[in-house]
């Protein structure tokens, strides 16, 4: 079967993984760091800080920047639910903005909408959706207004670069940049993800919320007649400082991002070079085209979407994605509109609300794109998706 997306390992990765099986450490050792300043330095952040999933960096990320009981995060109705349920996990909430037609990302005009029905705005999560970075000019600027922290989520985005030439987690317009590591993202370590900042008090609290809330490196302690006897550091102290988790990568995972790190590129590349191909193949299509029109030449290219106008001219989405799957193609949405889940209609949302979001649900289809797909495969499924849509 060809799936939507795929991981690609070569040996470099497997030996990677067992060499650090043999002879180094499993967890709590210094690939992560390595890992991390790999992460770091390619993105052009000053700091990192690997965690177990996207989901955990979204969580930590929203407790370093202080969200609590009361707060509001808004991110946008059109993403994977893990991009909201960061607001509820710190007994926060989420709310949500519309998205662009052309761009899939967040609306910065309903943005703003959302800001001021709001009053005050913790945080916004902009989500770079399928690779495509958001514009992060006008979206800072809201931030400022309302005196919202900004958090981006680049979990499709690691390599694409934003309008000023930065790269995705860079956070030259945000405070923090969280990526995720799944194995349809474009590199994998299983499961993990990651925080980029240039902000170092939020740095060291990311690191301490990663492990528990015990304190970190320099972190000042808080009862020094228990950390020291005659003047000297006692060798078995440490402090929880504050509630945290335990959200860390193991080693085995950072030696395998480590050696996916450096095939980035090539992977991005060949990325490119497949939406070039769809892009060629559905031009002038009278029922397919391409679900992001505009700002892709800077997009890490995490998924490509197609619209067609489903049940309507052609086949229903249900009937194509069966008849594709029976070719051995496997197909998917990204993503039913967060407003739409029942936890989200349940606390009042509602997804009719957000009008773009809705059309382009109802059209979208997500088509293989991963490294390792091959000409002739991607020939085929192109064959396929125009003969099966009739
Ligand atoms: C936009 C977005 N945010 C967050 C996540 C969560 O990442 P993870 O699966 O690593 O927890 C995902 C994962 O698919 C995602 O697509």
């Amino acid at each position: 079967m060809i799936p939507y997306g795929r991981h690609f390992l070569d040996e470099e990765d497997i030996n990677a993984v067992v060499r650090q099986l043999r002879d180094r450490t499993l967890t709590q050792g210094e690939v992560i760091a390595e890992f991390e300043e790999a992460v770091a330095r390619y993105v052009g952040a000053r700091y990192a800080v690997a965690v177990s999933s996207g989901t955990a960096a979204l969580h930590l990320a929203c407790l370093a920047a202080g969200l609590a009981k009361g707060d509001t995060l808004v991110t946008s109705a059109m993403t994977f639910v893990a991009s909201a349920n960061c607001a509820h996990y710190v007994g926060a909430r989420a709310d949500f903005a519309d998205i662009q037609a052309d761009t899939l990302n967040i609306d910065p005009m309903d943005l703003e909408r959302r800001c001021r029905a709001t009053g005050r705005v913790a945080a916004i999560v902009p989500v770079h959706f399928a690779g495509l970075p958001c514009a992060m000019q006008p979206i800072g600027v809201i931030a400022k207004r309302y005196g919202a922290r900004v958090i981006e989520d680049a979990s499709h985005a690691l390599g694409a670069f934003h309008d000023d030439g930065t790269r995705v987690g860079s956070c030259a317009q945000s405070d923090m940049t969280v990526f995720s590591f799944h194995p349809v993202k474009h590199i994998t370590t299983g499961e993990g993800g990651m925080v980029t900042t240039n902000d170092a008090t939020l740095y060291r609290d990311l690191l301490r919320l990663r492990s528990h809330g015990i304190n970190k490196g320099a972190d000042p302690l808080f009862a020094a007649d228990q950390a020291f006897t005659d003047g000297k550091r006692n060798r078995w102290y440490y402090e929880m400082q504050e509630l945290g988790f335990n959200y860390r990568l193991t080693e085995i995972q950072a030696a395998l991002g480590l050696s996916q790190m450096r095939k980035l590129d090539r992977f991005l590349e060949r990325r490119r070079a497949l939406v070039s191909g769809y892009d060629r193949a559905f031009a002038g299509h009278d029922l397919i085209r391409p679900a992001q029109r505009a700002g892709r030449a800077q997009s890490a290219h995490h998924l490509y979407v197609i619209r067609a106008p489903f049940g309507r001219g052609c086949v229903s989405r249900n009937e194509y994605m069966e008849r594709l799957h029976a070719s051995g193609f496997i197909t998917q949405v990204h993503y039913i509109p967060v407003p739409q889940h029942p936890y989200y209609q349940k606390l009042g949302h509602r997804a009719c609300e957000y009008p773009n979001a809705w059309s382009y649900y109802a059209e979208a289809l997500s088509i293989p794109l991963y490294f390792s797909l091959t000409d002739e495969e991607q020939a085929r499924f192109i064959e396929h998706a125009r003969k099966l849509l009739q």
